[in-house]
C-alpha cells in the first residue's frame, strides 16, 4: 500500500516525501512540474537512498487519475499540489480557482470511486483572515481572505467539512501551516521559486547571493515590539514531519480533525533580517518601505492541538532555520 502524494516535487512536498520515505512508507508522487523541477525527484532518491514511482500529470484530468487510481494500491492521499502566489492569484482569479478548487474536487471525486478516502490536505494560517488575534487557534472562526488564494483554502475547507458530514468513511487531516521557511540539512533540497520572490525569506536569500539589491521592509508602524510585521516561521523538515503524524491519523480513524501547524513564536521582519545575517555571516542591505496591501502586524499559532492530539511539536529553532536557508541558496544559487 502507498501514499501517493499530490505536488510531491514542490517545495513541502519534497521534503514530506523525504520523511515519509525515511518513516518507512512506500510513496507515489504525482506531479505537473508548473512549479517545479525533475531534479527535485533525484534529490529526494540521493537523500533518502530510497525509490518511488512517479507519474507526470494534473489534478484536473480525471481520466488520468482514475487510471492511476486503478493501476496503484493507494492507502492515501497527501495533497500538496496547487497554485500559491498571493499577489498571481489577484490578477489571474480563474486559474487559481480552476486549479485549486477544481483540481481538488476533480481528485476527491477520482478518490471517492476509487474508495480511496483519506486525505491531508495542505490548508494555510491565511484562512483565519485579519480580524482573530494571535496567538490562532482552531476553533476559531475562519473566513474574510483577502485575496482569490487564500479564498481557494477556505472553500476547499469547506468542501472537505460538507464531504466528511455526507458520509461518515471519509478520513481528513486538514493542516494550516504558518510561515515555512529552511531547507533540508543536506543542502540538496529546497524552495526554487520562479522570478522575484515575494515571501520574506526568500528574498532575503536572493538578497544576500547578489540577486536582488536590498530588502524592503514592508512597514516599521506596526503594533509590535520593532514596528515590522511579526509572523510564525516554521522549519519547512518541522512541517514535514506533521505531516508523517497526519497521516497516521487518517490511517487509523475517520473523521476529519484540522490542526495549526506552526512554532508558536513570532518574530518580525527585523528578526529575521538578524537572525539570517548572523547565519550567514552577511549584511543584508534593507530600507523601510510602505506597507503591503492585505498585510497584518501579528499572526502566530497556537499549536497545542496538534502537540496534544498528533503528538507533533516543531523542534527547529530560528537560527536553524537561517542556517538551513542559506546552506540552500548558498550551494543552489539557480535552483534546480
Ligand atoms: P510548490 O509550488 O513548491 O509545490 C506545489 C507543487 O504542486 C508543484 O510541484 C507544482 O508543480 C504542483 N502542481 C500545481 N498544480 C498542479 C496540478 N494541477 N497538477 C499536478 N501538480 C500540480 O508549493 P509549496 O510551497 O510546496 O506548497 C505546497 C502546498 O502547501 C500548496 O497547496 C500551498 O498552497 C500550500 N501552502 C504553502 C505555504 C508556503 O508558504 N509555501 C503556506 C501555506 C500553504
Ligand atoms: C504570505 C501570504 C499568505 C501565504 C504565506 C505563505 C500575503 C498577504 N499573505 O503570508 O497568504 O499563506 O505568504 O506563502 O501575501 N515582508 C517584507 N518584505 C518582503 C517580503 C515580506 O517586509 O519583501 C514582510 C511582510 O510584510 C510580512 C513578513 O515579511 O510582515 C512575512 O511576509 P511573507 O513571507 O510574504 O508571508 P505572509 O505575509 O505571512
Amino acid at each position: 500500500m502507498s501514499i501517493l502524494v499530490t505536488g510531491g516535487a514542490g517545495y513541502i512536498g519534497s521534503h514530506t516525501c523525504v520523511e515519509l520515505l525515511n518513516a518507512g512508507y512506500e510513496i507515489i508522487i504525482l506531479d505537473n512540474f508548473y512549479n517545479s523541477k525533475s531534479e527535485s525527484l533525484n534529490r529526494i532518491k540521493e537523500i533518502t537512498n530510497k525509490d518511488f514511482k512517479f507519474y507526470e500529470g494534473d489534478i484536473r484530468d480525471r481520466e488520468f487519475l482514475d487510471n492511476l487510481f486503478a493501476t496503484e494500491n493507494i492507502e492515501a492521499v497527501i495533497h500538496f499540489a496547487g497554485l500559491k502566489a498571493v499577489g498571481e492569484s489577484c490578477q489571474k482569479p480563474l486559474e487559481y480557482y480552476d486549479n485549486n478548487i477544481g483540481g481538488t474536487v476533480t481528485l476527491l471525486l477520482a478518490m471517492k470511486d476509487a474508495g480511496v478516502k483519506k486525505i491531508v490536505f495542505s490548508s494555510s494560517a491565511t484562512v483565519y483572515g485579519s480580524s482573530n488575534p494571535s496567538p490562532l487557534k482552531e476553533e476559531m472562526p475562519i473566513g474574510g481572505t483577502t485575496n482569490p488564494y487564500g479564498t481557494t483554502k477556505l472553500y476547499i475547507e469547506n468542501i472537505l467539512q460538507d464531504l466528511c458530514k455526507s458520509d461518515d468513511e471519509w478520513s481528513v487531516c486538514t493542516l494550516r501551516y504558518f510561515n515555512p521557511i529552511g531547507a533540508h540539512k543536506s543542502g540538496r533540497i529546497g524552495e526554487n521559486p520562479n522570478g522575484i520572490p515575494n515571501n520574506l525569506m526568500h528574498y532575503i536569500t536572493q538578497v544576500a547571493v547578489g540577486k536582488l539589491d536590498h530588502l524592503n521592509v514592508f512597514g516599521d508602524d506596526y503594533d509590535t515590539h520593532d514596528g515590522t510585521g511579526v509572523r510564525d516561521y516554521i522549519h519547512v523538515v518541522d512541517l514535514s514531519i506533521g505531516h508523517v503524524y497526519a497521516v497516521k491519523k487518517v490511517l487509523a480513524e475517520t473523521g476529519i480533525n484540522i490542526y495549526n501547524l506552526g512554532t508558536g513564536n513570532g518574530y518580525s521582519v527585523l528578526d529575521i533580517v538578524k537572525a539570517f545575517s548572523k547565519a550567514s555571516g552577511i549584511e543584508i542591505k534593507y530600507e523601510i518601505a510602505p506597507r503591503r496591501d492585505g498585510d497584518i502586524a501579528t499572526c502566530f499559532s497556537d499549536p497545542s492541538k496538534a502537540k496534544n492530539e498528533l503528538g507533533w511539536v516543531a523542534e527547529r529553532g530560528l537560527e536553524e532555520m537561517c542556517e538551513d536557508s542559506w546552506r540552500w541558496q548558498s550551494e543552489n544559487p539557480n535552483g534546480f
